[in-house]
């Protein structure tokens, strides 16, 4: 039986338009990750791996090739349609947590459900839940200025978590964290994997917890090393 595909890029070019001329960052990628895999993605600093994954994500458009969630082709998906998908099937951990500062950590980890329309009770909920999961409970009232680095990274990862998304793409989520602290967020990644199928692609400079991984790609110059 075929495995599904929950995300496939094909031929996958990006270029930016800088003053020094055109800079191709991404120079022809084709991968899939299968639902339910954990796949690791490793490389230099400026190989293209954030770009990489936002493309992956939805949250940018290739400059050419082809980006299908799930066997759908998001090319002709208009933004708002776009937005929609992404707030219910993809949960994101970015390189720096992009918490909304005015708004304490409850306040940032409902926002995704509130803005699909759920709930408020239902979602304040699951939020103390997976909080609690994190080590935060006594953190919520918090805004994340008055958040260590790991503590606003741990709220980014319950904020991702919190529509239940089918695949949860995270650039670098153990950065700021200490090794203890690191190590216990990818156990969280890996049970989530394990019992509820959500398919992971992680950006991560740590070996040891890309060895956790399914699946480990190399990313070189804006193309793809299996390793
Ligand atoms: N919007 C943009 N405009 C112009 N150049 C960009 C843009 N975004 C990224 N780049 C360039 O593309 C290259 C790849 O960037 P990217 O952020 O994908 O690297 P990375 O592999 O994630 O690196 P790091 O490990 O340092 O996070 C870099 O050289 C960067 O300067
Ligand atoms: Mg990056």
């Amino acid at each position: 039986m075929a495995m599904n595909k929950i995300i496939e890029a094909k031929d996958v070019a990006k270029s930016f338009r800088t003053e020094a001329g055109e800079l191709q960052v991404l120079k022809g990628i084709t991968i899939s990750i299968n639902a339910g895999e954990m796949v690791g993605i490793i490389g230099a600093s400026g190989a293209g791996k954030s770009t990489l994954l936002h493309i992956l994500g939805a949250l940018d458009r290739p400059t050419s090739g082809t980006v299908f969630f799930e066997g759908r082709d998001l090319a002709g998906v208009d933004e708002n349609s776009l937005a929609r998908f992404r707030n219910a099937s993809i949960g994101f951990v970015f390189q720096f947590h992009h918490l909304l500062p005015e708004f304490n950590a409850m306040e940032n980890v409902v926002m995704p459900g509130l803005v699909a329309g759920r709930r408020y009770h239902e979602v304040e909920r699951e939020a103390l839940g997976l909080l609690g999961e994190l080590g935060l409970s006594a953190r919520i009232r918090h805004r994340p200025g008055e958040l260590s680095g790991g503590e606003q990274q741990r709220v980014a990862v319950a904020r991702a978590l919190i529509q239940s998304p089918r695949a949860v793409l995270a650039d670098e989520p153990t950065g700021n964290l200490d090794t203890l602290t690191g190590n216990d967020l990818f156990d969280l990644f890996v049970d989530l994997n394990k019992k509820r199928g959500i398919s992971f692609v992680i950006v991560t400079h740590n070996k040891t917890l890309s060895d956790r991984c399914h699946r480990v790609i190399e990313m070189t110059d804006g193309r793809l090393a299996a390793s």
